[in-house]
């Protein structure tokens, strides 16, 4: 009986020292490998001997047992220790100065910033230049200039984050055109970027933070057939050359007449499938002639000029280009996501 704990006991000790022998011998991390499934694997020893135990007496078992944890323990420490000493191709690291450098894994720009790029160029390339405007807005700019009155329901407290009472997150990118037109005399051909923030319930297609890219074009004459064209020409940009566009009534405080454009689907080219609802077109922007109100409030005249202003959500469009099924992951920040654009 207490020879056959003996020699179970000499038999771990042996193979402790056998593994070792061995780990020290392993020149990678494939026969490191092998080490491991040898010594510690299912079928090697010491697990047939840790197997074993329940066949022992109660007293061998204690003492075999907490013998063969300390060999298996032992064994793995040798094993993580030697397995540092590799680099990433499993080399002995410093080995061989000939072998290739590994190549640092490398950024790119986000989808969003590249989407954003891509669009201010198609604008860039129709004499349109960029301004920026503060993500930090008064109630004035983001507002009251803006055609949206003390009690207008836009501005009820659900939609917009207020910093301190008449200082607030800018809801959408429309406060720079204020900006813009108290700074300088008409004529203006302008983009602006940036992010604006709104009190959502995240989910697929809402977010509190997103990217939007405003147009803003004033000068005598113009007209909303500038903005179609414009528009058109964009959409054929972005989405391809057969796209068309829509413009259907809708309101928005200022702008008048103001319209909700729609491309046509550029997956079914207007048949009708999920992307669309069946409908054939895709909702993409806000738009319309700039009020004549919007004008007063920058001192502009109304009867001598003229303009259009836009919205587009980047998100959005980044998302149809791509087949993006969820707002969310532009923010998780997901190397699995963001490597594949
Ligand atoms: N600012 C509007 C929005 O965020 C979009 C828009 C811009 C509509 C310019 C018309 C003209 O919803």
């Amino acid at each position: 009986m207490a020879s056959e704990t003996d020699d179970l006991l000499r038999r771990l000790t042996g193979l402790q020292e056998d593994a070792e022998k061995a780990v020290a011998a392993a020149d990678g991390s494939k026969s490191l490998e092998a080490v491991r499934v040898r010594f510690l694997g299912r079928k090697s020893e010491l697990t047939s001997i840790l197997r074993g135990l329940k066949d022992l007496s109660p007293e061998a078992r204690g003492a075999v047992g907490k013998a063969g944890n300390l060999a298996k323990s032992g064994i793995e420490e040798a094993i993580r220790a030697k397995a540092v000493t590799f680099d990433r191709v499993g080399r002995v690291s410093g080995d061989d100065p000939t072998l290739p450098g590994i190549r640092p894994p490398r950024g790119h720009r986000h989808l969003i910033a590249a989407t954003l790029d891509h669009l201010i160029d198609v604008f860039r390339g129709m004499g349109f230049s960029v301004a920026r405007g503060p993500d930090v807005e008064d109630d004035y700019h983001n507002f009251e200039a803006l055609n949206m009155p003390e009690d207008h329901p836009a501005r009820d407290m659900q939609d917009t984050f207020f910093l301190a009472p008449r200082t607030l997150l800018r809801t959408h990118t429309s406060p720079v055109q204020i900006r813009v037109m108290e700074s300088a005399p008409p004529p203006i051909r302008k983009v602006f970027p940036g992010r604006v923030y709104r009190r959502e319930t995240p989910d697929a297609t809402h977010s509190s933070e997103f990217h939007q890219l405003e147009l803003l074009y004033v000068d005598r004459g113009v007209t909303m057939r500038d903005l179609k064209g414009a528009l058109g020409y964009f959409a054929r940009q972005v989405f391809g050359s057969e796209t068309r566009v829509r413009f259907r009534p809708s309101y928005f405080p200022f702008v008048e007449p103001g319209a909700e454009v729609d491309i046509s689907c550029f997956q079914c080219r207007g048949k009708g499938c999920r992307l669309c609802g069946n409908s054939g077109w895709i909702e993409i922007l806000g738009a319309g002639m700039v009020h004549p109100s919007v004008f007063r409030h920058v001192g502009y005249d109304p009867d001598e000029v003229s303009g259009y202003a836009a919205g587009l959500g980047i998100e959005r469009i980044a998302m149809l280009r791509h087949g993006v099924p969820d707002i969310r992951m532009f923010y998780e920040n997901d190397l699995r996501f963001l490597t594949q654009f």
